[in-house]
């Protein structure tokens, strides 16, 4: 198949400029402010926005380098299939998370519990629905097995590994 060519429609900014210090989920990022500013010509697409709680932000891991199949994800210290983890070295480097919308001010996106890297090329914005996106009988395969106190410790990089897959 041919190549797919995305065009970023803004730039994310964040307190994070050192990708081996930054949380590993929002989850573990409680509270860091940052801000997805979209390119002006994408303005009228926020309309209706304001009224959700949490958007998903898609973006590119524009600072990753390499790629493999098999990951050692930061939560865990065993190797495993780079799509069954949230890896930034994957086939095609694209992030996803899932950020308060704190308020919309012209084209910025003010959000919180941001693990993305200033300066990161922003590709998509997707509201959260909790109508379609939760799910109350979800399996979560091998992250079942990472007791939370240790996934907490790890995803606040409070464990000591220099620098893993994530
Ligand atoms: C485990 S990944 C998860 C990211 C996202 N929540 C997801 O599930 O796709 C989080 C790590 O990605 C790295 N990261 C964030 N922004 C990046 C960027 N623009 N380029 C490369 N790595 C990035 C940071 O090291 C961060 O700790």
């Amino acid at each position: 198949m041919d190549s797919i060519a995305f065009r970023p429609i803004g730039i994310i900014h964040s307190p994070h400029k050192r990708s081996e210090e930054i949380p590993i989920q929002p989850v573990y990022a409680g509270g860091i402010q940052g801000r997805a500013e979209l390119f002006p010509e994408y303005a009228d697409g926020l309309q209706d926005l304001n009224g959700f709680s949490h958007v998903y932000l898609i973006y590119h891991f524009h600072k990753t380098t390499t790629s493999r199949l098999i990951v050692t994800p930061f939560l865990d210290d065993s190797p495993r299939g780079v799509f069954a983890t949230r890896a930034p070295c994957r086939p095609n480097a694209i992030g996803l998370s899932l950020v308060r919308l704190l308020r919309i001010e012209g084209c910025t996106l003010h959000v919180e519990d941001i693990d993305i890297l200033d300066d990161t090329p922003l590709l998509d914005i997707k509201p959260y629905v909790a109508r379609f996106d939760s799910r109350a009988d979800a399996r979560c395969g091998w992250t079942e097995e990472v007791d939370e106190a240790t996934a907490s410790k790890r995803g606040l990089r409070q464990h000591g590994r220099a620098c893993g897959d994530a």
